[in-house]
């Protein structure tokens, strides 16, 4: 079965396709970070505006890219939500278009869910990281933070997820403070390398908690407190800053995932989300889980970021339950996961 997928919850316009048999055949993302930068964040209108230009080019260029025409497509997929609803809109819309068109059936995924299983998709042979759960969860983007239990594929308990802020919407705003470019995530990875990790002492929030929620809004403020009481030019504290920052995140992250796994009895950790790109969470996530004996699977950096092919996995997931959508199936850009 070949199955076309289309994203756009956010700002990325997204085609993947994927075959049950082949794996993955195409996953096209045209990103829009450069024309919400001058903005400094994402601005609805502005991204729906850029799906509705670059949409059909991302699909002529995803079949394209595939070697396949629009008639070897068996089923079309789009992400119902959580996201802008004017973006969400488009992809639906457009996705309903051509399984009408086609007479295929349509699928509506949930985003999270996309990026959950992203870890356990094998891009070659797509069901065979499955064998994998179950797992505990992590879910680190610019809008969710979530620890979940993944008992099976559609069968999930949360355990915790943030009470504010998004860990990548926490390191957004701090890039923001410091003056960093849209998106700070990327841009205070890169500086926190050259950084020191102890200079600044930040609090790690919730870590005592008992609980498996997470609190990041805090940790910006005290960025925000610290930034008028320091002195020199930025090269005397920017980088200590993002690594303090950056290393005060992680260690929450980690720690809550490592407690999660431990009291749910679990023996392997799923990483996922754009700040599953992070250099540092990577890096730590994957010490702490070796020394707890836990083993660790982080969706690759593609597939962390916004992309399709965690969408089109998701499709083939539902098509092979025999579960599709009713064209009648709505968009909601606060759909849960649970
Ligand atoms: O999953 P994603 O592409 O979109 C959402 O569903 O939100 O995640 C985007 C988020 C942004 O907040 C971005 O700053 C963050 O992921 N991010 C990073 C890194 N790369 C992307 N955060 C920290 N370090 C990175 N290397
Ligand atoms: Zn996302």
């Amino acid at each position: 079965m070949n199955i076309l997928a289309i994203e756009t919850s956010c700002d990325e316009t997204a085609v993947a396709i994927l075959s049950a048999e082949r794996g993955l055949l195409a996953s096209e993302v045209a990103s829009q970070i450069a024309i919400h930068r001058k903005y400094g964040g994402v601005v609805p209108e502005v991204a729906s505006r850029n799906h509705l230009v670059q949409l059909r080019l991302v699909i002529e260029g995803a079949l394209d890219h595939a070697g396949i025409g629009v008639e070897s497509v068996e089923a079309v997929a789009a992400t119902a939500g959580p996201g802008l609803a004017t973006s969400l809109m488009l992809g639906m819309s457009a996705a309903k278009g051509m399984a009408i068109g086609l007479g295929k059936p349509f699928i509506a995924v949930n985003h999270i869910e996309g990026h959950l299983l992203s870890p356990f998709f094998d891009a070659r042979a797509p069901l065979s990281g499955l064998s994998a759960l179950p797992a505990i969860g992590l879910v680190v983007s610019g809008g969710h933070t979530l620890l979940v239990d993944i008992r099976a594929v559609g069968d999930y308990r949360l355990l915790g997820q943030t009470r504010d802020d998004a860990a990548g919407e926490a390191f957004d705003k701090v890039g923001k403070l410091l003056g960093l470019p849209y998106p700070g995530g990327p841009a205070i990875d890169k500086l926190a390398r050259e950084g020191s990790p102890t200079r600044f002492a930040f609090p790690r929030s919730m870590l005592d908690s008992g609980d498996f929620h997470f609190s990041f809004s805090g940790l910006k403020t005290s960025v925000r407190y610290l930034l008028p009481k320091l002195t020199g030019p930025p090269e005397y504290w920017l980088e200590d800053i993002c690594a303090s920052f950056q290393e005060a995140v992680v260690d929450v992250l980690v720690a809550k995932t490592l407690a999660a796994a431990r009291a749910e009895g679990r023996t392997t950790v799923a990483l996922s989300g754009g700040v599953g790109c992070n250099a540092r969470l990577r890096e730590k996530m994957d010490s702490g889980c070796a020394a707890a004996g836990v083993r660790l699977l982080i969706a690759e950096r593609n597939f962390c970021t916004d992309n399709a092919a965690m969408i089109a996995f998701v499709a083939l997931l539902r098509a092979g339950q025999g579960s599709f959508s009713p064209f009648a199936a709505d968009i909601d850009p606060n759909l849960r996961l649970i």
